[in-house]
């Protein structure tokens, strides 16, 4: 039926941000026996956002125990110096944020250019023009549902109608790109993520704090809600 269709074309990934960082390797294990499509790591630089999370070397620490894709979410300014950095260590897809660019497409090719699949996000005040021309150049578009730079916050159900445009954008221009959703999804509202357009599920404290921190039925309910 439809809805077991709609359920098996929607990917979650994990936000390791709510995990035990003492203990990130066999978090990162556990999310993969659990069903995680993709592993969301949520990299701060205390400049573009006011908090810090890490860097490179964890990642490539964390590269060779798992063959999931590392959804990397860059949240630092200036961006293009790391880029390297950051696909050497591992990253499958890396997303960043137009403001913390002078020149969005010279980021791009830079991803492209270590063939790593090219996200782009939109805080909740971004508007989507800012990317409405380079649609076609990226694989990805990450909308933000909370200001970036902590987990746990309130879900903003404005940034829905961000969504309902996008989607609508790449099916006129027949693109093939992903809508991924970040911030305060729960099992609630995300239903209303999925209604609205996104493909691809983040969540830190729902993943990690619900039914007593079982990533398994976690991951379920938001699939199949
Ligand atoms: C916020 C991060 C998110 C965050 C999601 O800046 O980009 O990925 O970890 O966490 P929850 O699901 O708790 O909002
Ligand atoms: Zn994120």
């Amino acid at each position: 039926n439809i809805s077991k269709i709609m359920s098996n074309i929607i990917k979650i990934s994990p936000s390791i941000l709510s995990a035990d960082f003492s203990k990130l390797g066999t978090e990162v294990i556990s999310l993969e026996k659990a069903g995680a499509d993709y592993i969301h790591i949520d990299v701060m630089d205390g400049h573009f956002v006011p908090n810090l999370t890490i860097g490179p070397e964890v990642i490539k620490k964390l590269r060779p125990i798992t063959s999931k894709v590392f959804d990397v979410h860059l949240m630092i300014k200036p961006v293009d110096n790391f880029i390297k950095d950051f696909a050497d260590a591992g990253a499958d897809i890396i997303t960043f944020h137009p403001e913390a660019t002078p020149d969005i497409l010279k980021t791009i090719k830079l991803i492209k250019k270590e063939n790593k699949k090219v996200g782009v996000s939109l805080k909740p005040k971004s508007d989507v023009k800012l990317i409405e021309n380079i649609l076609s150049e990226i694989d990805l578009v990450l909308i933000m549902s909370v200001e970036p730079g902590f987990g746990g916050q309130k879900f903003m159900p404005e940034v829905l109608d961000k969504i309902k445009i996008l989607k609508k954008l790449i099916a006129e221009k027949n693109l093939n790109v992903d809508i991924e959703i970040d911030g305060g999804i729960n099992f609630e509202n995300c239903s209303e993520a999925k209604k609205a357009g996104a493909n691809i599920l983040v969540s830190g404290s729902t993943v990690f704090k619900e039914n007593k921190g079982d990533l398994k039925k976690n991951i379920e309910i938001l699939r199949n809600n």
